[in-house]
């Protein structure tokens, strides 16, 4: 419900060294430590470091997953990481069907929607993202491609399991270019994916729906005010121990 604890989340995407790491990650959860209001923090790093992450993250309040899941348990799959593997390691999170992995590995709806169902049976939360690009949005069909992605991940969960995924939602043309979307245009957009996951059922509508794209500690307020945003998906402004901990107060 609107009323559930914020959730933040960084993605540090294909950044860190495990010096640089241990500093971030130590002064993440030294400064969680001290938020206010139940706000849950989490950090999905590249999977070489999920047993820094691990090392460093147990007994805080700062979960942590990875950036992808292989489709598959295991077997012939070369370069894949399985759910199971990141659960070994006491990951929590994955994220799924970002627009970089849609966009440079031709990640389909139907894939994307087959890890989030292996990262569900493994016991983590997918954070299943979705987003239009420019060009989709000034076609004025950005409710229908996201709504489509939306669909195609729903489509073969059942009621239960839906209830279990976070959605995030990431305009490609936010990411990464210092350009968020405003706070109207994100709420105008979630609320249309709040309808699109309560007509699946009930229990489905108060997934918690993120926001992605251009986060910082100076729109985090405002974005988080939002009927309908959750809490944020956060990129660059994770690499920054001091940024990414306001953006957290911000959620408090
Ligand atoms: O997954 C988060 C991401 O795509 C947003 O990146 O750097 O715009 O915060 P950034």
């Amino acid at each position: 419900s609107r009323q559930q604890a914020k959730r933040v989340v960084g993605n540090w995407k294909m950044h860190g060294r495990l010096a640089e790491n241990a500093a971030l990650l130590q002064s993440v959860a030294q400064g969680a430590a001290t938020l206010q209001g139940g706000v849950q923090v989490g950090v999905c790093v590249p999977s070489p470091y999920l047993a820094q992450a691990q090392t460093l993250l147990s007994g805080t309040r700062v979960g942590y997953g990875v950036q992808d899941v292989s489709a598959y348990t295991h077997g012939a799959y070369t370069g894949e990481v399985a759910a199971e593997m990141a659960v070994e390691f006491g990951a929590t999170l994955a994220i799924v069907g970002h627009s970089e992995r849609r966009a440079y590995h031709r990640e389909s709806a139907e894939v994307v929607a087959a890890k989030t169902q292996r990262a569900l049976h493994a016991r983590l939360t997918p954070i299943v993202c979705i987003g239009e690009t420019l060009e989709e949005r000034e076609a004025g069909t950005t409710e229908q491609v996201i709504g489509a992605q939306l669909d195609a991940v729903l489509a073969v969960l059942s009621v239960a399991e839906s209830a279990r995924i976070v959605v995030a939602y990431e305009p490609v043309w936010a990411i990464g270019t210092g350009r968020s979307a405003t706070a109207e245009q994100a709420q105008e957009v979630h609320a249309f994916l709040r309808g699109r996951l309560a007509a699946k059922g009930a229990a489905v509508a108060d997934v918690p729906l993120l926001y992605g794209g251009s986060v910082k500690p100076e729109n985090a307020e405002e974005l988080f005010r939002q009927k309908d945003i959750d809490g944020g998906l956060i990129g660059g402004a994770s690499l920054k121990s001091t940024d990414f901990l306001a953006i957290c107060e911000a959620a408090q």
